[in-house]
């Protein structure tokens, strides 16, 4: 089925200027960018955003990375989306990523890790409505 999933570029790819590079990747696999926008955002908002993992020993670390630059969020839809995202973001860990995947090529580290994808179909809609109006997906 056509989906759609949220993906966001993290700062440590704003800051080395791979934003093309990355988006390029999930073009090449046959997803569309129907929604995008570059946004630095507050402490409080990654906060927010990545509220589902407050209990977990890296969500300060996380949340600061998040908010310490620009990131880019996008809606990407197409058939499979969610599960196509994923496989080409790769593991979340670039130690255990797949060859030819973002996160082999790009990440840094777990936490430096290049780019976000969701998990799933409701985590999927939550993520978009979080940063997307309606209005500003155009499929
Ligand atoms: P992401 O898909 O954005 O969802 C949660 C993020 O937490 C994950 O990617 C990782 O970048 C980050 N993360 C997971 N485990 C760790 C860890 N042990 N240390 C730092 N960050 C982590």
């Amino acid at each position: 089925a056509i989906e759609r999933t949220f993906s966001m570029i993290k700062p440590d790819a704003t800051k080395r200027n791979l934003t093309g590079a990355i988006v390029a990747r999930f073009e090449a696999a046959g997803l569309r960018v129907v929604a995008s926008k570059r946004l630095w955002l507050s402490l409080r908002q990654a906060q927010a955003f990545y509220a589902v993992h407050a209990a977990r020993p890296f969500y300060g670390e996380l949340t600061e990375f998040m908010s310490s630059g620009p990131i880019v969020a996008q809606v990407l839809e197409g058939e499979g989306a969610i599960l196509k995202n994923r496989e080409v973001m790769g593991a979340t860990n670039p130690a255990n990523a797949a060859e030819g995947t973002i996160r082999k090529d790009f990440a840094l580290s777990i936490g430096e890790n290049s780019v976000h994808g969701s998990d799933a179909p409701e985590t999927a809609a939550e993520e978009i409505a979080f940063f997307f109006s309606g209005l500003e997906i155009v499929g």
